[in-house]
């Protein structure tokens, strides 16, 4: 039996008014624009909502360079289902330059971690979700998202920023169906069910800066993940025995060369992603602080973020002051943070950026990275900013430019308060003794 979402519920009890100002109100649906991913959920969502809001459906499909995805097959896919309009958009270059390079010059990784990549395309699809329903004359966003996760933050977030007249739709949160009476309902309605109706065992998510694997045996947390979780990065132990070299080259933050040659952003992060995958580099497990207040654990698989962050950091601490590099890790984390709650358009997250931005102006030059049976590490860097100096850190002499002999004098200053400190701190101590 099915059970179909009482509308009502979208109502708070005793209240005339949605549970939120966004939500769509069922009489007024008119037009949906529907984020399609061509899975189950969104698939049994498309026939859903015209039936229940009796609503012509415009779907989207964003490529954000999910590996081995044929788009073709999914836009044919929600032409058959009924959809008036299927458009599919590739939005790798945008993905690349306007989300990914930001994350990239911000180091950003969630709870030192999870480097985003959902989080980072969830800002965009919900983005080219408000110009295509404008476009198309939709009055109404729906999403495939569950009332659990942080992607219905993100999507719903967005949309609501960008277009506070756009209505969302979010049918898994309300129609109350579990994967058996989904799949009932697709046979009812001729959506063909991919791979049999096994259920699929894990929840997938993936694009050119990373793969997540969550749910089934991934959240029993005392279990290391199964050798079937890896789809995408190859099992450390089975990498290759002989360690690979890889010369990444930056302008301004901004990675333009592997090896020597110059790649324009979205190839070179998918030959990043191909070298770390080959090499077993960029596995994650990850038990995440979710906005929604649940800890949940993830496996990420991260190869192209892997190696990249680890060349921006490495290269960035170079050319920055001390002062500089401490003070920008307390950004990282925030600008982290805001990226991971969908508050993408939130004006913090831009003022951030200007900082990235300025910080980054003199991140230019090569870290050489030794990539070997699941690890990165680099092994070799060069920058015309470089704030190195080989005769100053030499142990050999310096001549007149740094005089050890000044050390003491600057000993002395610098830790006054320190040793004052613990002398008046000492001193009191024993006063109150006597006085007891
Ligand atoms: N935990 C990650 C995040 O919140 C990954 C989510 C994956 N999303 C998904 N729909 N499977 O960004």
């Amino acid at each position: 039996m099915i059970v179909h979402a009482r509308l009502p519920d979208l109502m708070p009890p005793g209240s005339d008014n949605p549970i939120a100002s966004y939500l769509a109100d069922p009489d007024e649906v008119g037009r949906v624009l529907l984020l399609y991913s061509g899975g189950l959920d969104t698939s049994v969502m498309l026939r859903w909502i015209q039936e229940k809001y009796d609503a012509e459906i415009v779907t989207l499909t964003v490529h954000l360079g999910q590996p081995g995805e044929d788009f073709d097959v999914v836009v044919g896919k929600a032409r058959d289902l009924g959809a008036t309009d299927a458009i599919l958009v590739d939005a790798r270059e945008e993905f690349a330059h306007d989300y990914v390079l930001r994350a990239i010059k911000a180091n950003a990784v969630y709870g030192d971690a999870y480097p985003l990549f959902t989080a980072l395309g969830r800002p965009l699809i919900a983005k080219l979700a408000v110009e295509h329903a404008r476009r198309t004359g939709c009055d109404t966003v729906a999403h495939g998202c569950t009332g659990k996760g942080n992607d219905q933050v993100r999507i719903e977030a967005t949309v609501a920023a960008l277009d506070p007249e756009l209505k969302i739709l979010a049918p898994v949160r309300e129609w109350s169906m579990s994967r058996d009476e989904e799949i009932a309902y697709a046979r009812e309605h001729g959506i063909p069910v991919k791979g049999g109706t096994e259920a699929p065992p894990y929840s997938i998510d993936d694009n050119v800066w990373g793969r997540s694997s969550e749910g089934g045996e991934i959240e029993d947390l005392d279990a290391a993940p199964r050798d079937e979780v890896f789809q995408l990065v190859t099992r450390p132990e089975e990498a290759p025995d002989e360690p690979q070299l890889v010369r990444v080259g930056f302008e301004r933050g901004c990675p333009v060369a592997l090896d020597g040659e110059r790649l324009e952003l979205v190839e070179l992060l998918e030959r990043a992603a191909d070298l770390g995958r080959r090499h077993g580099v960029g596995i994650v497990d990850h038990v995440e602080d979710r906005i929604v207040g649940l800890k949940i654990r993830d496996v990420y698989e991260v190869p192209a973020a892997a190696i990249l962050l680890t060349a921006h950091r490495d290269l960035e601490a170079l050319v920055s002051t001390i002062h500089q590099n401490n003070f920008k890790r307390t950004l990282e984390d925030k600008w982290a943070y805001l990226c991971y709650a969908g508050l993408w358009h939130d004006p913090l997250r831009a003022d951030l950026d200007a900082y990235m931005d300025s910080a980054n102006e003199v991140v230019t030059g090569e870290v050489t990275l030794k990539l070997y049976k699941g690890s990165v590490t680099p092994v070799a860097r060069r920058s015309r900013y470089a704030l190195y100096d080989r005769s100053l850190a030499s142990f050999g002499e310096s001549g007149a430019q740094f005089s050890q002999a000044a050390s003491p004098g600057f000993i002395e200053l610098f830790t006054l308060q320190t040793r004052m400190a613990r002398r008046v701190r000492s001193g009191a101590e024993d006063t109150e003794s006597e006085e007891r």
